[in-house]
């Protein structure tokens, strides 16, 4: 492994140690070992994806007190304290600005292969099982309501609405967790999503059925 990955490695490890909103350490190693996974597949600078996959969540909006579009920048500074190359540094820089999620009625905007690679990687571990516990494990950390069937979902069409919206976690399956699949870039990836996302579906039929049971 090259220094600058394990460095950069080392550095995030430390960061995400403490985490219980389904962003911890080991769902950034999980995003960045799919994404080596879809690259032998798919092609695209190795590089550029694992620092960009292990730098994806470094200041996430959800995690930062509500900052839209910072961890781009923050990326970009730690890897420009490092010496890292500037053009290099720059390419991961606009990765980290598209990767997150920004509303069902947002467009993706991903400028790269490598970007589409990592955006798929951290996608993919959104949906099925282990996607069902993080969206679980962020509404708890969040003290969100885990169903509210008043409260319809929210097809968001702009970043700072869907960031700001007050939600539940069942609503947050409809509001983006169902529609990844079809969000998904490369072929690799819309494989590896077609039994994650079924798996979901299964799952929120029986949620159905559980809540709807009544005698009443
Ligand atoms: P993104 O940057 O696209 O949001 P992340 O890796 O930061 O991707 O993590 C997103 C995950 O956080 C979701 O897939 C889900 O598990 C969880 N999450 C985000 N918002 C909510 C919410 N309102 N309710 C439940 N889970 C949520
Ligand atoms: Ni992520």
């Amino acid at each position: 492994m090259s220094m600058i990955i394990s460095r950069i490695k080392e550095i995030v490890s430390e960061s995400f140690k403490h985490d219980n909103s389904g962003h911890d350490w080991n769902h950034i190693k999980r995003v960045y070992d799919m994404a080596c996974f879809i690259q032998e597949k798919e092609g695209g600078n190795l590089e550029i994806i694992q620092l960009a996959a292990l730098l994806h969540d470094i200041s996430d909006h959800k995690l930062n007190g509500g900052i839209l579009n910072k961890g781009g920048e923050v990326a970009y500074e730690i890897l420009m304290d490092l010496n890292y190359a500037e053009s290099k540094a720059n390419q991961i820089k606009l990765i980290i600005d598209a990767v997150s999620f920004k509303g069902a009625k947002v467009a993706d905007e991903m400028p790269s292969l490598e970007g589409k690679i990592v955006q798929d990687a951290d996608r993919l571990d959104a949906i099925g099982a282990i996607g069902i516990a993080r969206a679980f494990a962020y509404g708890s950390a969040k003290n969100q309501p885990m169903y509210n069937p008043l409260l319809l979902p929210n097809l968001h069409d702009n970043f700072e609405n869907y960031a700001n919206a007050k939600t539940t976690t069942i609503n947050h399956f409809h509001e983006k967790l169902l529609l990844l699949k079809d969000r998904l870039h490369t072929a690799t990836a819309r494989k590896m999503g077609e039994e994650r996302h079924a798996f979901l579906k299964n799952y929120i039929q029986q949620f159905e059925i559980e809540w709807n049971f009544n005698t009443l």
